[in-house]
């Protein structure tokens, strides 16, 4: 497929920012559900100025990184363990944001920074990973300064159900989505702890359309394995799947 053609699937209205980026950027550096869009529904949400420091925690590619840097003028870093950031440096110098994005290499139990560093800490697609861990906001929240900025965003469920799979998803389901969760859930993981509070827990606004759209224009350009989560989002037709948004702040 060619570069317009690409872009042309890719076109969303809901993002007029991430309009301004090209296609094929975004289908080379995609790990999930398309992270441009999703950091600018973050960004929605929060309070992003120029200067601010931010961590990026799981960027993969560094794409929200670079995203962030350049829609808001935000110091980045763009942190993350699967993907190096001798990688992610190269994206970054092309982007010419390098005077604004640090690439990092950490786990996210042993992180290298300062308490109280970040004025706002941001993960899209990856928190999941590592934050379900009822301890994990714990150590996590150090690293923002107290009054900053949380956000996250992820696959995740309308509702939380008794038993998994729901029905109607089973002939899609693998073991490891049992760490998409609901809103509430989120809020609540968060709220328990005192340590923050939570100003923002929705659905994204049509976001399993974002990812379906996402997916198959993945997939008709490269046949990648976007085609089966596409099925899957398509029996679901939005009923429980989508991306669960959460925004709030570290208490004093
Ligand atoms: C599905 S990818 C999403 C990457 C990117 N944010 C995006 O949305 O395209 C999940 C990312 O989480 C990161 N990750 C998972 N577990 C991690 C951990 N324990 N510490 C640091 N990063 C982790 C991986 O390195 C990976 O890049």
């Amino acid at each position: 497929m060619d570069d317009a053609e690409l872009d042309l699937l890719l076109r969303n209205e809901r993002y007029p920012r991430s309009g301004g980026y090209s296609g094929r950027w975004m289908v080379d550096g995609g790990m999930g559900p398309n992270p441009v869009w999703q950091a600018e529904a973050l960004a929605e949400c929060m309070r992003l100025e120029p200067g601010m420091r931010v961590l990026d925690m799981g960027c993969g590619t560094a794409l929200s990184s670079i995203f962030l840097a350049k829609e808001f003028g935000v110091e980045v870093w763009a942190t993350d363990l699967w993907v190096k950031p001798d990688e992610n440096l190269r994206r970054v110098v092309e982007a010419q944001v390098e005077d604004l994005i640090h690439p990092i290499h950490a786990e996210a139990h042993t992180l290298p920074f300062a308490e109280e560093f970040f004025d706002a800490l941001i993960s899209i697609g990856a928190y999941h990973y590592f934050g379900t861990d009822d301890l994990y906001l714990g150590y996590y929240s150090r690293f923002v300064k107290r009054g900053g900025q949380l956000g996250i965003s992820q696959p995740g469920l309308a509702e939380e159900y008794e038993a998994l799979p729901p029905p109607h998803l089973a002939p899609y389901w693998k073991w490891d989505f049992c760490a998409w969760h609901s809103p509430d859930w989120w809020r609540r993981h968060w709220e328990k702890t005192g340590l923050v509070t939570v100003e923002v827990a929705d659905r994204l606004p049509d976001g399993w359309r974002d990812w379906l759209q996402w997916n198959e224009a993945c997939d008709q350009d490269s046949g990648t394995p976007g085609r089966e989560e596409a099925q899957m989002l398509q029996a679901d037709a939005g009923q429980t799947l989508g991306l669960t948004r959460l925004t709030a702040h570290r208490n004093p």
